[in-house]
C-alpha cells in the first residue's frame, strides 16, 4: 500500500511526480502529496482524496512551481491515521528543512514516538511515518551529514519501510532506503526518478536498479550510489525495462478493468505458447525444479482474495489428476497456527503483486519447516519471490485495475500447466492427459467467443443492477468461481454478494431468498452436480427469488426456471472455471459501471496489501 516516488533533474519536477504517482494509484487513493526543492526551500502541497485533488492545489500554485530541481511524492492507502491533510505525505521535521515519504509499516513506532515526545519533539500527525521523520532530524542534528543521520534511524525502525528523504541543505540528493517494501532507482540522461513500482518510470527511463532490502541509495541527477546499511558501497547491476508505455495505457476502454478482462485470450494463448508447444511435447516449466517436487507427498497453496480463489479451484483438479492431498488456505489464517508442514511438503504460494504481506510471511513459515516453495507471481520482481525455490510467472502482463481478473485467469492456467507438467512427469494418465492438453489449448478461442457475448451480459447487468444483494451459488470446482464472482460483485460495485455451495443454502442462506434475493447459479452439464443444483435453483425460484444461469447447457427446461442464461462453451468440467468466470466479471464490471462506481479504484482497496 502506498506509492512514493522521487525525481532529481532538470524536467519541470511536480510534472514528473504526478505522472509518476499517476501510474501508482493503485497502491491506495486517501491522499497524495508533493514536496518540491528548488535549491532554496522545499515547498510540501498536499490533498486529501485523489491525485487529481492535488492536481488542482498545485495548479493553484502554478508560479511557486517553477525553479524546482528535484522533489518527492506520495500517494496513501491510511493505516496509522485517517486520510486527513495532516496524516497525509510528505511529512517535515519541525524546521521544515527534512522531508519523507514512506510507503510500509513502522512497529515499534509507538515506543519511539514516546522517546522523541521525552526529548521535545512535537508531532503533527498520527502516522507512524513521522517518527521516522524526527528520528532522523535528530541525528542531523549533530552530523549534518543525511547519509549518515539516515543509516542510523533505519537501525532503530522494526516493520517495512521504503522512504525517500531530502533535506533543504543537501539538495543535490535524494536519499532512497528499503527494507520490506518494494522500491527501484529509474536511471535517467542527466536525471533520475525513484519509485515503489515500474510504471512509475515506464516511458521515462529504460534501465533500472532493484534495491534490496537493507539498502540505500543516494541519488543525485548525474549519479546513483548504492550502499547497505553499514555504509559499505555495492555494485549493483542496473536491467533493462520489459514493459513498454503500452500495457499501462487504457487502449481505448473505458476503464483498465475492461481492457485487463479483454484481453485474457491473448495472455492465455502467449502462456500456452511458451510453455506449451503441441499436446505430444512435454510442458515446459524451466523455472520448476521437479526432482525436488516429485519427491513430495502432499501440496499446500496458502493465498488471498482472489488469488485464493485460483487456488481452491486447483485443489479439485490437483487431487483428480494428481492423487496427493491439497491443503488450501488463507494466508492470514495460515500464519497464526501450527501446520504439518514439512519437508515432504510442496508450499506454493499465489500472488499477483508478489508483494501482499500475509502471503511472504505464511511463505517464509514454510521454508523455515523445509518446504519446498513454489511461487507463482505476475511480479517476478516482487518481494515474495526471493523465497522460490521454484517459479511459474504468470505473463498476464501488468495489471492496473484493482480488482483482479487477468491475473486469475493466468494463474488458473499456470495452475492447470503445472497439475498436468507434475502428471505428464509421474507417467499418469496418459490418455485423459492427452485429452486435456488439447482442451486447454482451445481455451483461448472459447474465451473469445464469451467475450463476444458482452452484449448479452451487458443487458443482463441492467436488468439485475437494481438489487442491493446478491447470492451465487455453484458445487465442487466451481464453488471458487461463484465466490470470486461475489468477491467481484462485491469490490467494485458495493453491492453485497456470497458465493455459497448450492447444497448449503438449504441450511440457512435459504432464509434470505424472496424477489428482492437473486440467485446466480453456474451449472456444468455431465457434472454429478448439475440435476441437484437445477433442483436447489427451482426451490428458489419456488420462494419467488430471480434467477441468472451460467451454464453450458443448451437444455430448453432452464427457460423455465431462470430469468437469464449466459451461455458459455462446454469444455471439460475441469477448465469450466475458466469460462464461467468471464461472465462474471463482465457481469461484476457492468453492473458497477451502470451504477458508476469507480470500476478500477473502489473505495478502501488498493492493489498490493502489503500491511498485516
Ligand atoms: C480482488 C483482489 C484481491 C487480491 C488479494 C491478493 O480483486 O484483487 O483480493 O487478489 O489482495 O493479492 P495478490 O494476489 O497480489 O497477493
Amino acid at each position: 500500500m502506498c506509492g512514493i516516488v522521487g525525481y532529481i533533474g532538470n524536467n519541470a519536477v511536480a510534472e514528473e511526480l504526478i505522472n509518476g504517482l499517476k501510474n501508482l494509484e493503485y497502491r491506495g487513493y486517501d491522499s497524495a502529496g508533493v514536496a518540491l526543492n528548488d535549491n532554496k526551500n522545499i515547498d510540501i502541497f498536499k490533498a486529501k482524496g485523489k491525485l487529481c485533488n492535488l492536481c488542482d492545489v498545485l495548479n493553484l500554485h502554478q508560479k511557486d512551481l517553477q525553479n524546482s530541481t528535484g522533489g518527492i511524492g506520495h500517494i496513501r492507502w491510511a493505516t496509522h491515521g485517517s486520510p486527513t491533510v495532516e496524516n497525509a505525505h510528505p511529512h517535515c521535521s519541525a524546521d521544515g528543512k527534512l522531508v519523507l515519504v514512506h510507503n510500509g509499516i513502522i512497529e515499534n513506532y509507538k515506543e519511539l514516538r514516546e522517546e522523541l515526545v521525552k526529548e521535545g519533539f512535537a508531532f503533527v500527525s498520527q502516522t507512524d511515518t513521522e517518527t521516522a521523520v524526527h528520528l532522523i532530524d535528530r541525528t542531523y542534528r549533530q552530523t549534518h551529514s543525511l547519509e549518515e543521520a539516515v543509516l542510523n534511524a533505519v537501525k532503530r525502525l522494526k516493520g517495512a519501510f521504503a522512504f525517500c528523504i531530502m533535506h533543504k541543505d543537501e539538495p543535490d540528493k535524494i536519499i532512497a532506503v528499503r527494507k520490506n517494501a518494494p522500491l527501484i532507482v529509474g536511471l535517467g540522461d542527466n536525471e533520475n526518478f525513484i519509485a515503489s513500482d515500474i510504471p512509475a518510470v515506464i516511458g521515462k527511463v529504460k534501465k533500472i536498479i532493484y534495491l534490496d532490502d537493507a539498502e540505500m541509495a543516494i541519488v543525485s541527477k548525474n549519479k546513483v550510489e548504492i550502499k547497505n546499511f553499514n555504509g559499505q558501497l555495492l555494485d549493483k547491476k542496473a536491467e533493462l525495462i520489459s514493459f513498454s508505455a503500452e500495457t499501462i495505457s487504457k487502449r481505448g476502454y473505458k476503464h483498465f478493468m475492461l481492457k485487463e478482462i479483454c484481453e485474457q485470450p491473448d495472455i492465455i494463448r502467449n502462456i500456452l505458447a511458451q510453455r506449451m508447444s503441441d499436446v505430444n511435447n512435454q510442458i515446459q516449466l524451466p523455472q520448476v525444479n521437479w526432482n525436488e517436487i516429485l519427491k513430495k507427498s502432499k501440496v499446500e497453496i496458502i493465498a488471498c482474495g482472489t488469488s485464493l480463489h485460483a487456488a481452491m479451484v486447483a485443489k479439485y483438479f490437483m487431487e483428480d489428476l494428481l492423487g496427493i492431498p491439497v491443503h488450501v488456505e488463507a494466508a492470514s489464517e495460515y500464519i497464526y497456527r501450527k501446520t504439518v508442514t514439512d519437508e515432504n511438503t510442496l508450499t506454493i504460494g499465489i500472488s499477483q503483486s508478489g508483494e501482499t504481506a500475509d502471503t511472504i510471511t505464511a511463505v517464509k513459515q514454510a521454508q523455515d519447516k523445509n518446504a519446498h516453495i513454489l511461487i507463482l507471481t505476475n511480479r517476478p520482481d516482487s518481494s515474495i519471490v526471493r523465497y522460490a525455490d521454484s517459479l511459474i510467472p504468470l505473463e498476464a502482463g501488468i495489471e492496473v485495475s484493482v480488482a483482479a481478473t487477468k491475473s486469475y485467469t493466468a494463474q488458473l492456467i499456470s495452475l492447470y500447466l503445472l497439475t498436468l507438467a507434475w502428471a505428464e512427469r509421474k507417467e499418469s494418465l496418459t490418455v485423459r492427459l492427452q485429452k486435456l492438453k488439447q482442451e486447454l489449448l482451445e481455451i483461448p478461442a472459447k474465451l473469445e467467443e464469451i467475450l463476444s457475448n458482452e452484449n448479452c451480459i451487458k443487458k443482463c447487468s441492467e436488468l439485475f443492477q437494481k438489487y442491493k444483494s446478491f447470492i451465487y451459488i455453484a458445487r465442487g470446482i466451481n464453488l471458487p468461481t461463484a465466490m470470486e464472482g461475489a468477491l467481484k460483485l462485491k469490490e467494485i460495485s458495493y453491492i453485497n454478494a456470497s458465493g455459497y455451495a448450492a447444497g448449503e443454502l438449504k441450511h440457512g442462506p435459504i432464509a434470505l431468498l424472496d424477489e428482492n434475493m437473486p440467485v446466480l447459479a453456474v451449472l456444468i452439464p455431465g457434472t454429478p452436480t448439475y440435476d441437484k443444483i437445477l433442483s436447489n435453483c427451482e426451490e428458489a425460484k419456488a420462494r419467488q427469488a430471480h434467477l441468472i444461469a451460467v451454464t453450458s447447457s443448451h437444455d430448453e427446461h432452464l427457460n423455465t426456471i431462470f430469468d437469464e442464461i449466459i451461455q458459455i462453451p462446454f469444455s471439460d468440467e475441469v477448465f469450466s472455471p475458466v469460462l464461467a468466470n468471464v461472465p462474471l466479471q463482465l457481469l461484476a464490471y457492468h453492473i458497477a459501471d451502470n451504477l458508476g462506481r469507480e470500476v478500477d479504484q473502489p473505495r478502501n482497496l488498493a492493489k498490493s496489501v502489503t500491511v498485516e
